[in-house]
């Protein structure tokens, strides 16, 4: 037995000023394949995510909800770790950039840079994008707009604190050419290496307090707070306690950064200067995927079709739209999303190639053997093309993971599944079970799809892991790793159950309706969405409110404060996060529903005493208002 390898990987940190999307949710579904496959492989994994919660925009947005930066990033950063949790996602640890042990780190490291003469003082112009927070040269705007938002830089001038990364150039591009399998795919390499032709220029890494004070403030000049980049690149570090730390030294030699194209360049070239000057080695590996697009433009959080995008999570189910992730992007490059593609590859892949082999195999030994693996017995010619193959996709698969080209992983995996199908129909195990005088070969053909399914349960795991468990467990298995993937280790006489459907078929012109087509839960499953009991859902208490008058909130864009008749006799005051949709003259007369129970809250001081109720998709709001007429206090059920 060899030792296990100790194997740390991370995700960006996401940004809390938009929900979790599309975006974010491919990079941490395969981060957490990648971890769990490394994991059946019997290596000892660290599996990171977290949020980035300083800078311009999350204060910003902040400011815009009238809430504290903090409360603000304290709420979506929990939308994001729940987000998570409800997809499954086994990171073993999650960073939020406001964290003390975040801070610590992040000060400790600036302190040493400082005292080795790697940062100082000085003024800087330049052209700044405030949704990058960063400054661009002249050469890499386009039209003096921003590359990644197209929208006009601006030009700023300030006194700040720089870090001397100009010094590393020649250093970093020595250190990559001689790397060859440091930042991967190559063409990210390439793309690295071609930001390093041009002149690399000093870092700035602070922001004055008097335009930004949402940040870490420096420990040698308290008027200036950190950088967010300069912060943020610092959690790979400070989640494992910093320098020193018994898990830093265990796993930071380990350390493989997962990111997508957008943030090359701070992870490529910011982040390898900042560690080198810092004393501390490089990370092992930098690891870029491309772009998911939607309708052919680039998809950015503030297109709200991203944010639908991933609602399919819950309308298809979990391994569903894992798979397509997966194996719809050549890794690396971009691809395209669109509903019907998912449903195509569903139906074809999951429902009938998959599907139908557990099904099939499952009924044929629920009817032919009892319902119990049969002995080895005479599997046929046939079957050695079986074994043969599981040899060489489990290679294959291996490969193809060492490259992060999951793609690859799930094509080898698929070729198994056919080559298993394509036994069923050569052998017929129907067939075989009318003549009793074949009952061995009966057996041996039962044996090759039980232990095929107990091979593809292992398979499956990191990609698929709901689908994997309940094959797994209509065998009535514990989870297995890489290393079970031997021909033959499944025990005759083991109890096999009938497999339900794992993935039912989506009807055509089904895609885009409504109606919810996850397969329902396996007995003894917890479903993906707790359900709460009728008695909780019974203690919010609704009523209908009549607006008596509805004004602007000072100095928010998006409140607004109503006075309402809830049939008490004195009116309340509700603030709502409506103005952006609607007029308040539009408002008065107008009969909604609100949360009347409530816990008052204070909305850019105004004391808010109850919820309206709206719906909201893609920018689009709408008010619960009723289709009858009710008297105002009228209680919602
Ligand atoms: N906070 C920074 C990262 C700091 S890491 C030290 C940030 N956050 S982000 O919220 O904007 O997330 C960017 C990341 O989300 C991308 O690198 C990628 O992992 C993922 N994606 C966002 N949109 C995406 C697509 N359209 N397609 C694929 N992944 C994308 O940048």
């Amino acid at each position: 037995m060899t030792a296990p390898r100790p194997f740390y990987l991370t995700t960006p940190i996401y940004y809390v000023n938009a929900r979790p999307h599309l975006g974010h949710a491919y990079t941490t579904i395969i981060a957490d394949a990648m971890c769990r496959y490394r994991r059946l492989a019997g290596d000892t994994v660290h599996f990171l995510t977290g949020t980035d919660e300083h800078g311009d925009k999350i204060a910003q947005a902040a400011a815009e909800a009238g809430v504290s930066p903090q409360a603000y990033a304290d709420a979506i950063s929990a939308v994001f770790r729940e987000t998570w949790r409800r997809l499954g996602i086994s990171n073993d640890d999650f960073i939020r950039t406001t964290e003390p042990r975040h801070e610590r780190v992040v000060q400790e490291i600036l302190r040493t840079l400082h005292d080795r003469g790697e940062i100082y003082f000085g003024a800087y112009g330049g052209l700044y994008c405030f949704g990058c927070e960063r400054f661009y040269t002249e050469k890499e705007a386009v039209d003096g707009t921003c590359p990644q938002h197209l929208t006009p830089l601006q030009f700023l001038e300030e006194e700040n604190y720089f870090f001397k990364m100009s010094k590393y150039q020649d250093w970093l591009i020595r250190y990559i050419e001689e790397r060859p399998a440091l930042i991967r795919p190559e063409r990210y390499r390439n793309e690295v290496l071609g930001f390093l032709r041009d002149p690399l220029q000093d870092l700035s890494i602070s922001r004055p307090k008097t335009r930004l004070t949402w940040g870490i403030p420096l420990p040698f000049d308290d008027r200036f707070v950190t950088y967010v980049w300069f912060d943020a690149l610092i959690n790979y570090v400070s989640a494992l306690g910093g320098p020193g730390a018994a898990a830093y030294e265990t796993l930071w030699p380990h350390a493989r950064h997962l990111i997508g194209k957008d943030i090359l360049k701070p992870h490529g070239v910011y982040w390898p200067c900042m560690l080198k000057a810092a004393g501390l080695p490089v990370y092992a590996g930098l690891v870029v995927h491309g772009y998911w697009n939607l309708g052919g433009g680039k998809m950015s959080k503030s297109i709200g079709n991203v944010v639908e995008a991933f609602e399919l999570v819950d309308k298809y189910g979990h391994d569903a739209f894992r798979y397509f992730l997966m194996r719809e992007m050549t890794f690396g490059l971009d691809a395209n999303f669109s509903e019907e593609a998912l449903v195509g590859r569903l139906n074809s892949d999951l429902a009938n190639d998959l599907g139908n082999l557990v099904s099939r195999a499952t009924t044929m030994i629920a009817n032919f053997a009892d319902g119990a693996v049969p002995e080895r017995g005479d599997p046929g010619p046939e079957s050695a093309v079986v074994r043969e193959t599981l040899a060489r996709t489990r290679r294959d698969v291996d490969e193809a993971m060492r490259e992060f080209a999951f793609q690859r992983a799930l094509v080898a995996i698929w070729e198994f599944i056919a080559i298993v199908n394509g036994y069923v129909d050569a052998v017929q195990p129907w067939a075989l079970a009318r003549d009793p005088g074949r009952r061995a070969r009966l057996h041996g053909a039962l044996y090759t799809l039980a232990e095929s399914l107990r091979c593809l349960a292992v398979l499956l795991d990191a990609f698929l892991p709901e689908a994997a468990t309940k094959i797994r467990r209509g065998l009535g298995l514990e989870p297995q790793g890489l290393a079970a993937l031997e021909w033959g280790g499944l025990a005759p006489g083991t109890k096999v159950a009938k497999a339900p459907a794992l993935f039912p078929r989506i009807e055509a012109g089904k895609a885009a309706g409504s109606a919810p087509a996850r397969p329902e839960p396996a007995v003894g499953e917890k479903p993906a969405r707790p359900r709460v009991p009728i008695d909780d859902f019974a203690r919010i208490e609704l009523r209908v409110a009549l607006v008596l008058a509805a004004e602007a909130v000072a100095k928010s864009k998006r409140l607004l404060k109503l006075s309402v008749d809830l049939g008490e006799g004195a009116p309340r005051t509700i603030v709502a996060g409506i103005a952006e949709h609607y007029a308040p003259a539009e408002l008065v007369g107008k009969k909604v529903v609100v949360v009347a129970n409530l816990e008052p809250a204070r909305l850019m001081g105004v004391e808010s005493d109850g919820m309206l109720l709206a719906g909201s998709t893609d920018g689009k709001l709408a008010l619960l208002s009723l289709d009858r007429d009710l008297p105002p206090g009228a209680r919602v059920k």
